[in-house]
Formats: structure tokens, sequence, C-alpha cells
């Protein structure tokens, strides 16, 4: 055998990448946990626990042209997303999730030694697809509630190409102010503003889409359309930034079987945009319930998901509690969210054990 170490080919970037954390597959915890699969109780990853709208689940029943490529051009998709959230097609791109949505933008702007600012705690995919790119990251802390501070952001805003905003925030489920998005949006860097969860909120900036050539929206199909496991997602842009993504982007990015999905999804949105407010419910619940537990301080939230403060230094310790029961949330081991765990709102059988196994825990 050869003595080439195949690394060296390697970008150095990439050597030192340091990876997104992905949660753990339903087999995983199961084994863990010593459960059947159909047991474990996931609220680690903020998915829809309905599932898909009926209509998916029918159309993906015969899934016909499969043998065929998909539309590169993606002329169904981008009418039905346009005739959606009420913006021109050629404002849209398709993705096979958003995390390819932010793939591409990343690659399509950013070169070595340019800056992306992240307002921390919030998504890890930013950090990581900028240091793939060779980009630094600026991270400003948000403020005590969580809020993006602005001004601070402003301060450092001509340093950066890109300005990334996640509302509602994942994981602290706290919106930014349209008024503070539109303030930065004058910095005249481009922002990406993340609205993976915004159906499970009261506001959108999709009204600000023709106003702003530097906005650029991301959705996801992962969480209001539970299809998190298929992989569609979108950005809504200025026409020429589209065009650009459109031109760049692999061809046949987005599934048949995605396609199929999404379609029927947006068709469907009547009864996921009734499921959204199901779990709304829910989650004002499981936030009443959770205030109600000593020791456990939840955090008002937008979204899907609640993050919670645990007393005494014990988030490490409820969480790998939970995992022996087979309930699965998301911990974090370091920096400002160590005594905090994440939890995605599931079914009102699901948060009435959660909460059972709680009360032995905290
Ligand atoms: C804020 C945020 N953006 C994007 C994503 C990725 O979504 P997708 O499944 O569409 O790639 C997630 C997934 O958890 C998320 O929380």
């Amino acid at each position: 055998m050869s003595n080439i170490n195949p690394l060296n080919y390697i970008h150095d970037r990439w050597r030192r990448l340091s990876p997104y954390e992905a949660v753990d597959p339903p087999e995983k915890l199961a084994e863990a946990a010593g459960i059947q699969e159909n047991e474990v109780i996931k609220l680690n990853a903020n998915e829809n626990p309905y599932g898909p709208s009926p209509l998916v689940l029918e159309a993906l029943r015969d899934l016909p042209n499969v043998h065929i490529y998909p539309d590169p051009a993606q002329v169904a998709m981008r009418k039905a997303i346009g005739d959606y959230i009420k913006v021109d097609p050629h404002n849209v791109v398709v993705g096979n999730g958003s995390d390819e949505i932010i793939d591409l933008v990343f690659r399509a702007v950013l070169s070595d030694g340019d800056a992306i600012i992240n307002a921390v705690p919030t998504f890890g995919m930013y950090p990581v697809t900028a240091q793939i790119c060779g980009a630094n990251t600026i991270s400003v802390p948000r403020g005590s509630s969580f809020e993006i501070p602005v001004h601070e952001v402003m301060a450092c805003a001509s340093k950066a190409k890109i300005i990334v905003v996640v509302s509602p925030n994942n994981p602290t489920g706290n919106l930014t102010p349209l008024a503070d998005i539109e303030v930065l949006l004058d910095s005249g860097s481009l922002l990406v503003l993340d609205e993976a969860y915004a159906e499970f909120s009261n506001q959108t900036a999709m009204g600000l889409i023709n106003k702003y050539p530097n906005l650029i929206i991301l959705r996801t199909l992962s969480k209001w359309g539970g299809l998190a496991g298929l992989r569609v997602g979108y950005g809504v842009m200025n026409t020429a930034l589209a065009d650009v993504l459109m031109r760049g982007k692999p061809p046949y990015n987005v599934s048949r079987t995605a396609e199929i999905a999404l379609l029927a999804s947006l068709k469907d949105h009547a009864v996921l945009d009734s499921r959204a407010q199901v779990i709304i419910a829910e989650r004002d619940r499981l936030y009443e319930t959770l205030e109600n537990l000593p020791g456990v301080d939840p955090l008002p939230s937008q979204a899907n998901f609640i993050l919670c403060h645990i007393a005494e230094g014990r988030a490490k310790m409820v969480y790998e509690g939970l995992a022996q029961k087979g309930i699965a949330v998301r911990y974090y081991s370091e920096g400002r969210l160590e005594n905090y765990l994440r939890i995605s709102v599931g079914t009102t059988e699901q948060t009435n054990k959660l909460i059972v196994a709680l009360k032995t825990l905290v």
C-alpha cells in the first residue's frame, strides 16, 4: 500500500472543521434506553409529532416518474410556494432542506477571510458552513432575554458580508422584532433571516422581500410540514439573487419525492396550519406545567420547543435521566446554555409522560 496520506488532499479548513452536533436517530436512542424504537419519545429535534399531511401520504403512495430526473428549474414548486407566500416564483429557490440553501448562499457570497455575524446562542449550522467557505464568524452574544443587541451588531456590520438572524430563534424561542430586522437591513450587509419556525409564531418578514434586495428568508417543510426526513426547504430573495443560486445549485437538488410532498403539503396547508395551532396550544400548556415544576425555569417561546433553565447545574443529569426512560431532549454541553435543556413540543400524551419523568428527576 502506498504511503500517500489522503488527508493531504483535503483543505485545511475541512481538516479543522468543528462539525454540527446532530441528534441521534430513534434506533440509537431506543438501544441506549433498552426499549423498542416506537416507544422512544423524541423531543430533541423540533420535528412535527403529527408527521406529514394526509394528502402527502396519499401522494407518496404511487410516486409516479421516479425514474425521471426532477425539473431543474423547479417550476411547479416555485409557483406553488409563490402562491402560498404571495411572492413571485422567481423570488424562490428550493433546496434539499433549508440547510442546502444556507450552503448555497454562503458559497455564493463568502470567500476566504470574509466574515458573518451570528447572534449567539443560535442554530449551529451557520458557523460550520462559514468555516467550510473559509469565512470567520463574529459571534455577538445575545442580551439577558436572548434578544439581539442591534447596536452591537450594527457596530461590527461593516466587517461582515452576511448577518444571520434566526427568528423565532433556535434554541431560545424568541422573535426578533421586525423593526430591529429593518435596522439590520439598513446596514447594507446581506441579511439571512431564518424563519424555520415562523408558522408557530405570529410574525414573518415575508412582506419585506420586495423592499430590501439584501434580504434572504429561509423556510423549511421540516417543522410545520412534518417532512424532516424527506428534506425540503426554500429560500425567498431578490430575483437576481435567486437567479444566481438557481444557476449554481446542483441541477436535480430536490428529489421527485420531495417535490411531490412539498406540492401536496401546500395544497393541504389548512390541515398543517390547524396542526400548528394544536402544537401552539400544547406548547402553552407545556410552558405552564414546566413553570410549576420546582428547579425548572422555562423561557417563553414562539416556536415548537421550549428552552428551560435547570437549577443547580443539574441539566446534564436530567438529560441523562430522561434518556434512560426513552425521552430524548436537547442538551448543550458548553457555553451559556450549559444549564439549559431544549424540549420540543410533542403530543399531549408525550407531554404527560415527559412531566411524570421530569418530576422524578428535578
Ligand atoms: C433555525 C433552523 N434553521 C434551519 C434548520 C434546518 O432545517 P432543514 O431541515 O430544512 O434543513 C433547522 C433545523 O433544526 C433550524 O432549527
